[in-house]
Protein backbone atom coordinates (compact mmCIF):
# COMPACT_ATOMS: atom_id res chain seq x y z
CA UNK A 1 0.00 0.00 0.00
CA UNK A 2 1.09 3.41 -0.95
CA UNK A 3 1.57 5.55 2.50
CA UNK A 4 1.04 9.23 2.04
CA UNK A 5 4.87 9.93 3.01
CA UNK A 6 6.11 8.06 0.06
CA UNK A 7 4.09 9.66 -2.32
CA UNK A 8 5.29 12.44 -1.32
CA UNK A 9 9.09 11.72 -0.83
CA UNK A 10 8.56 10.55 -4.72
CA UNK A 11 7.18 13.46 -5.63
CA UNK A 12 9.67 15.67 -3.90
CA UNK A 13 12.58 13.55 -5.57
CA UNK A 14 10.80 13.73 -9.02
CA UNK A 15 10.95 17.75 -8.34
CA UNK A 16 14.69 17.79 -7.13
CA UNK A 17 15.21 15.94 -10.41
CA UNK A 18 13.45 18.32 -12.47
CA UNK A 19 15.55 21.20 -11.54
CA UNK A 20 18.04 21.86 -13.46
CA UNK A 21 20.27 23.85 -10.94
CA UNK A 22 20.93 23.15 -6.69
CA UNK A 23 18.84 25.48 -5.28
CA UNK A 24 20.06 29.73 -5.13
CA UNK A 25 22.33 28.56 -8.05
CA UNK A 26 21.81 31.72 -10.80
CA UNK A 27 20.92 30.67 -13.79
CA UNK A 28 23.78 29.64 -16.25
CA UNK A 29 24.95 32.14 -18.96
CA UNK A 30 25.34 30.37 -21.81
CA UNK A 31 26.12 33.30 -24.47
CA UNK A 32 29.50 35.57 -24.27
CA UNK A 33 27.08 38.51 -24.94
CA UNK A 34 25.18 38.00 -21.47
CA UNK A 35 28.12 38.24 -19.74
CA UNK A 36 27.86 41.69 -17.73
CA UNK A 37 30.57 43.48 -18.84
CA UNK A 38 31.29 44.75 -15.12
CA UNK A 39 31.38 41.18 -14.10
CA UNK A 40 35.43 40.86 -12.29
CA UNK A 41 36.12 38.28 -14.40
CA UNK A 42 34.46 39.27 -17.72
CA UNK A 43 34.43 37.85 -20.80
CA UNK A 44 34.47 34.43 -18.39
CA UNK A 45 30.79 33.55 -17.25
CA UNK A 46 30.47 33.29 -13.12
CA UNK A 47 30.49 30.01 -12.08
CA UNK A 48 31.98 28.00 -9.29
CA UNK A 49 35.92 27.60 -10.03
CA UNK A 50 35.85 31.34 -12.33
CA UNK A 51 38.94 32.67 -10.51
CA UNK A 52 41.32 29.52 -10.60
CA UNK A 53 40.55 29.96 -14.54
CA UNK A 54 40.68 33.96 -14.86
CA UNK A 55 44.23 33.92 -13.02
CA UNK A 56 45.42 30.65 -14.25
CA UNK A 57 45.08 31.93 -18.23
CA UNK A 58 45.16 35.30 -18.27
CA UNK A 59 49.19 35.29 -17.83
CA UNK A 60 49.93 34.43 -21.62
CA UNK A 61 46.17 35.64 -23.33
CA UNK A 62 43.35 36.81 -23.55
CA UNK A 63 40.52 35.43 -21.82
CA UNK A 64 38.67 35.24 -25.51
CA UNK A 65 40.90 32.68 -26.19
CA UNK A 66 39.28 30.45 -23.47
CA UNK A 67 35.58 31.65 -24.25
CA UNK A 68 36.22 31.60 -28.09
CA UNK A 69 35.31 27.54 -28.40
CA UNK A 70 32.71 26.05 -25.97
CA UNK A 71 34.42 22.26 -25.90
CA UNK A 72 33.64 18.65 -23.99
CA UNK A 73 35.15 18.06 -20.87
CA UNK A 74 37.79 15.68 -23.07
CA UNK A 75 38.83 18.47 -25.35
CA UNK A 76 39.65 20.81 -22.28
CA UNK A 77 41.65 18.24 -20.70
CA UNK A 78 43.60 18.19 -24.03
CA UNK A 79 44.07 21.91 -24.10
CA UNK A 80 45.34 22.00 -20.13
CA UNK A 81 47.73 19.60 -21.33
CA UNK A 82 48.78 21.50 -24.48
CA UNK A 83 49.51 24.23 -22.36
CA UNK A 84 51.51 23.15 -20.06
CA UNK A 85 53.67 20.61 -22.43
CA UNK A 86 54.09 23.08 -25.02
CA UNK A 87 52.70 26.77 -24.55
CA UNK A 88 54.45 26.53 -21.12
CA UNK A 89 51.78 27.35 -18.53
CA UNK A 90 52.94 25.65 -15.26
CA UNK A 91 51.51 22.26 -14.19
CA UNK A 92 48.09 23.46 -12.22
CA UNK A 93 48.01 21.21 -8.58
CA UNK A 94 45.51 18.05 -9.30
CA UNK A 95 42.90 19.33 -7.21
CA UNK A 96 43.33 23.39 -8.93
CA UNK A 97 43.42 21.23 -12.58
CA UNK A 98 40.02 19.46 -11.34
CA UNK A 99 38.38 22.52 -10.57
CA UNK A 100 39.24 24.87 -13.27
CA UNK A 101 37.67 21.29 -15.80
CA UNK A 102 34.59 21.25 -13.88
CA UNK A 103 34.21 25.07 -14.60
CA UNK A 104 35.17 24.81 -18.14
CA UNK A 105 33.08 21.79 -18.96
CA UNK A 106 30.35 23.27 -16.96
CA UNK A 107 30.09 26.70 -18.17
CA UNK A 108 31.88 26.85 -20.84
CA UNK A 109 31.23 23.76 -22.39
CA UNK A 110 29.91 22.74 -25.82
CA UNK A 111 26.46 24.07 -25.86
CA UNK A 112 28.66 27.75 -25.13
CA UNK A 113 28.37 30.34 -27.44
CA UNK A 114 31.09 32.50 -28.10
C1 LIG B 1 52.22 29.98 -20.20
C2 LIG B 1 51.31 30.60 -21.10
C3 LIG B 1 49.89 30.10 -21.19
C4 LIG B 1 49.00 29.89 -20.17
C5 LIG B 1 49.20 30.09 -18.69
C6 LIG B 1 47.77 29.48 -20.81
N1 LIG B 1 47.91 29.45 -22.16
FE1 LIG B 1 46.48 28.98 -23.51
N2 LIG B 1 47.73 29.41 -25.00
C7 LIG B 1 49.05 29.83 -24.87
C8 LIG B 1 49.60 30.12 -26.18
C9 LIG B 1 51.00 30.61 -26.45
C10 LIG B 1 48.56 29.88 -27.10
C11 LIG B 1 48.59 30.07 -28.60
C12 LIG B 1 49.11 28.82 -29.19
C13 LIG B 1 49.04 28.87 -30.68
O1 LIG B 1 47.99 29.25 -31.21
O2 LIG B 1 50.04 28.50 -31.30
C14 LIG B 1 47.40 29.44 -26.34
C15 LIG B 1 46.19 29.11 -26.90
C16 LIG B 1 45.08 28.68 -26.20
C17 LIG B 1 43.83 28.29 -26.79
C18 LIG B 1 43.50 28.32 -28.27
C19 LIG B 1 43.74 26.99 -28.84
C20 LIG B 1 43.44 26.99 -30.31
O3 LIG B 1 42.31 26.63 -30.65
O4 LIG B 1 44.32 27.36 -31.09
C21 LIG B 1 43.00 27.93 -25.77
C22 LIG B 1 41.57 27.44 -25.88
C23 LIG B 1 43.74 28.10 -24.56
N3 LIG B 1 45.00 28.57 -24.84
C24 LIG B 1 43.24 27.83 -23.32
C25 LIG B 1 43.91 28.11 -22.14
C26 LIG B 1 43.32 27.93 -20.84
C27 LIG B 1 41.92 27.43 -20.56
C28 LIG B 1 44.27 28.31 -19.95
C29 LIG B 1 44.15 28.33 -18.43
C30 LIG B 1 43.74 27.13 -17.81
C31 LIG B 1 45.46 28.71 -20.69
N4 LIG B 1 45.20 28.58 -22.01
C32 LIG B 1 46.62 29.15 -20.11
C33 LIG B 1 49.73 29.96 -23.69
C34 LIG B 1 49.19 29.83 -22.43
Amino acid sequence: MKTLASTCGAALAALLLAAPLPAGAEERITRLADVPEDFEFHPLPPGEGVDEVYYGCIACHSLRTVTNGGYSRRVWDELLDWMVEDQGMMEPEPEVREIMLDYLETYIGEDWEG
